[in-house]
């Protein structure tokens, strides 16, 4: 098991370069089994979920040839299989774009249920059948597989309107419609940069995608998408995650977050300038410091172009060391707090209250030992036993390493004062020592 030992207290000075966006990469390489040809996708993280992915789409057939450490090509010709390994696709949240990937190139698909991040609450993707119907696919679930299939052995399109706004219906519906037969329009769409993203990357590969960003998608279905050449766009939330870290280290520091789209930043920007952090543009760089202590602010994560979910925990983490009392609310998942009771041990004073938490700011955050019970809890973790004095040993870091690419070298090259440690696992040891 590995393990983080952080000092925390130290300012925080230097570059950062962010990586390829997690929740594009996890999307548009199951969509590289669209296209009938060979697909170069640059700028990939290499992040545990990335590795993941690869690896099912190896198992299915394709070959993945690895150009460099962020690029690779995807070549689907000679898939052979439309049945996911149970083990590797159940392990990740993102192996339902491997249904509307499949659906759409081959007519069927077999996938074992999605997994993921915990955080506490349902996480239903019953829109995203509702669109595999709509489009003309049956779809069963039987032995912890998601059996979805099209009798004629292709889609077709058709009219969808979204009950919820979802970022995975609304991409995993665009891959299976973008070779179906006809015009299908998505309405009450997701708007996240991603789902531009996607689309692009689709149409570069020869599909006929509009108004992707927009409440109203519309795919003209076309016969096949061949090769091409494609680049993801910079990771938003990791980007968020380092201009957090730069508001709560000591004061002293600055942050020159590199390589990401400021527009994508607005929402993030705006709220640390708010709390009173300094943040400058220019061009594709963000330089972020803080100066004097940390002001309140009400936060309320809603889909794009709102204020993001994946940005709540660590926006929380401000928060705690911010004067006065903020209200964070949790408008997209029913249930994200489980990282609460965590930084309650590192001295926060937080009350939560069904999607709302209370925070109370306080001078100082104190080492102790964590846990990180998902992904973005993680992050935040990370971020809180850096601005705490003293010592802190995070667990369960497997969690982060899903979705932040080298987080201990890149926060090294800053400053921190943070290693990676393994140690044998706990249960192992404790069942070798009573037998
Ligand atoms: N929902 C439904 N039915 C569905 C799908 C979603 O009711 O069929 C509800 C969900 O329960 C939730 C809301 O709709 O309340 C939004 O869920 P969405 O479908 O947008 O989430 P997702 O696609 O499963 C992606 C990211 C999450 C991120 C959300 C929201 C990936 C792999 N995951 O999940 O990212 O929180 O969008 O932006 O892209 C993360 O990166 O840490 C992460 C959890």
């Amino acid at each position: 098991m590995t393990k983080y030992i952080v000092h925390g207290g130290k300012p925080l000075f230097g570059e950062v370069e962010i990586s390829g966006a997690k929740n594009a990469a996890v999307a548009i390489i199951p969509a590289a089994i669209l296209v009938d040809g060979v697909c170069r996708i640059e700028n990939i993280p290499q992040i545990s979920d990335v590795t993941a992915i690869l690896k099912i789409l190896e198992q299915l057939g394709a070959s993945i040839r690895s150009i460099n450490r962020h690029t690779v090509e995807i070549d689907s010709r000679h898939i052979h299989t439309t049945r996911t390994s149970y083990e590797l696709s159940r392990k990740l949240r993102a192996s339902y774009y491997l249904i509307g990937a499949l659906l759409g190139r081959f007519g069927r698909a077999e996938v074992a249920m999605p997994g993921g991040c915990n955080f506490g609450g349902v996480r239903p993707i019953d829109q995203h059948v509702k669109g595999f119907s709509a489009l003309g696919a049956g779809v069963t679930t039987e032995g912890g597989y998601i059996n979805a299939i099209v009798e004629s052995g292709r889609l077709t399109g058709a009219n969808i309107y979204l009950d919820v706004v979802s970022v995975g219906a609304t991409m995993n519906i665009m891959m299976a419609a973008a070779l179906a037969q006809g015009d299908t329009v998505i309405e009450n769409c997701a708007k996240e940069p991603h789902i531009v993203d996607l689309a692009n990357f689709l149409n570069s590969m020869g599909a006929d995608i509009r108004g992707a960003g927009t409440d109203t998608i519309k795919i003209r279905g076309v016969e096949r998408l061949s090769g091409g050449s494609y680049a993801i766009i910079p990771d938003q939330i990791e980007a968020g995650t380092y201009m957090v870290a730069a508001a709560v280290a000591a004061t002293g520091g600055q942050i020159l977050v590199k390589n990401i789209i400021p527009k994508h930043m607005d929402c993030i920007t705006a709220k640390l300038q708010e709390c009173g952090v300094e943040v400058e543009e220019q061009d594709d760089t963000l330089l972020v410091r803080r100066t004097a202590r940390l002001k309140k602010a009400n936060v309320k994560t809603l889909p794009y172009p709102g204020f993001p979910t994946d940005m709540q925990p660590q926006m929380t983490t401000v928060l705690t060391l911010a004067q006065g009392t903020s209200l964070v609310t949790e408008g997209v998942w029913s249930s994200r707090y489980r990282y609460v009771d965590e930084l309650k041990r590192m001295g926060a004073r937080i009350q939560v209250d069904d999607k709302t938490a209370v925070v109370e700011g306080v001078e100082k955050l104190t080492g102790a030992p964590i846990q990180a019970y998902d992904l973005r809890a993680g992050a935040a973790l990370v971020i809180a036993a850096l601005a705490a004095e003293g010592e802190s040993e995070i667990s369960n870091v497997q969690y982060i390493e899903r979705g932040y690419e080298d987080i201990i070298g890149k926060l090294r090259a800053l400053g921190a004062d943070i290693r990676a440690v393994e140690e044998p696992d706990e249960d192992v040891l404790s069942t070798a020592q009573i037998s």
